[in-house]
């Protein structure tokens, strides 16, 4: 090997937005959830992460640049991740360039990632999800890995939890798993993109400002002090989730809407029941999601369901083209953007 190459390759991921959501590890370190989770993952063209990675000899040591700033890879979860791909990177070979890595080089050589998200990144609009899944397919594309997409979903999985759900598109089930090894906690693909294409999903951004208290430790409190939590887990996810992959398969847009939304207010429950207590919608979230309600109930059936994640901004899911822009006319109506620096407020 010659000291004067550099390989990369660039991945694009996108983001996903839970529907049944995550909330709660019964393992920290590996990152395995208390109960299955289900999500919608989006349009690549839109929510999105673009990761380069590179080697080369001439490389000293592992470094990553997030929105065009270095930071530091020495947390657990990134180590993990590199570390899990690494024993599973195998030859590359590229001989219009004469160069060649084997097997065993790849402990030696050390890396350079560069990421972009083009959404907020740490405002509830899952960038850890797009950002880990991102990273280990770039890295897997880059190492030769074989493994399949579910996987490497159990990579993703170890850098963020979210994360092993971007692998897929379509609607993607997270499979919570028995073992304690983590094996079986895994991303499955429920239906793909094509199987539901009336659906609209429009992103209400409320605040593209960082959350005061990240997901990795808002569900570790919650964990430690919700009781609701508990109760979510073990009597309320596990029937809900047969609901919704049989609203899903059935494209029965009332069963969606009704399961997406009742699991979206006790997730944000459970934060409330948190000692002490978390907030992640505010008033203009909570005002949305009266409006949408009572539309909903005035057209007699379902039109938009909503979902939050764990920041303010709306996941707003129209039932086809006609309810999204009406959607759009009436949120423009009823929440006018005042200037482009409001939408920071
Ligand atoms: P979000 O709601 O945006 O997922 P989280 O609190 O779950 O917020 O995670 C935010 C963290 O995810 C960031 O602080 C960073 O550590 C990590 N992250 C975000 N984007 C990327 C990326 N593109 N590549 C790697 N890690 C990322
Ligand atoms: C509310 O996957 O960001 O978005 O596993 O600690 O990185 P870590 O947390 P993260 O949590 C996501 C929580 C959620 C719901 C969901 O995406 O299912
Ligand atoms: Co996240």
């Amino acid at each position: 090997m010659g000291e004067k190459w550099v390989l990369m390759k660039t991945a694009q991921t996108p983001t996903n937005i839970a529907v049944i959501k995550y909330w709660g590890k019964r393992d920290e370190t590996l990152i395995l959830p208390v109960n299955d989770s289900i999500s919608v993952t989006l349009d690549p063209a839109h929510l999105c992460t673009t990761t380069t990675v590179a080697v080369s000899p001439a490389f000293q040591q592992d470094r990553m640049w997030l929105n065009g700033k270095e930071i530091s890879l020495s947390g657990g979860r990134y180590q993990n991740c590199l570390r899990e791909i690494r024993t599973r990177a195998r030859e590359v070979e590229d001989k219009e360039r004469g160069i060649k890595i084997e097997k065993k080089d790849w402990e030696k050589l050390h890396l350079h990632i560069a990421s972009y998200n083009n959404f907020p990144t740490a405002a509830g609009l899952a960038s850890s999800a797009a950002g880990f899944a991102c990273l280990v397919f770039a890295l897997a594309k880059l190492m030769n890995v074989s493994e399949d997409e579910s996987q490497l979903s159990a990579i993703a999985r170890q850098g963020s939890g979210s994360a092993c759900r971007s692998l897929f598109g379509g609607f993607v089930k997270w499979i919570m798993g028995k073992e304690d090894d983590g094996s079986d906690s895994l991303a499955v693909q429920l239906v793909d993109e094509k199987h539901w294409e009336d659906l609209f999903i429009i992103i209400a951004v409320v605040s593209s400002r960082q959350k005061e208290t990240s997901s990795t430790s808002g569900m570790r409190e919650s964990v430690e002090t919700s009781s609701l939590l508990q109760h979510r887990a073990k009597e309320v996810v596990p029937k809900r989730t047969i609901k919704m992959e049989e609203a899903i398969q059935n494209r029965d847009f009332a069963s969606f809407a009704k399961l997406a939304c009742a699991d979206s207010n006790q997730f944000h429950a459970v934060c409330l029941d948190t000692l002490p207590p978390i907030f992640y919608m505010n008033d203009t979230s909570h005002r949305i999601i009266s409006y949408v309600e009572k539309w909903n109930r005035s057209e007699g059936t379902p039109q938009v369901a909503y979902t939050f994640d764990a920041g303010p901004n709306a996941v707003l899911i129209a039932r086809d083209r006609k309810a999204a822009a009406q959607l759009i006319q009436r949120l423009l109506f009823y929440f006018p953007p005042k200037s482009d620096t409001d939408l920071d407020r």
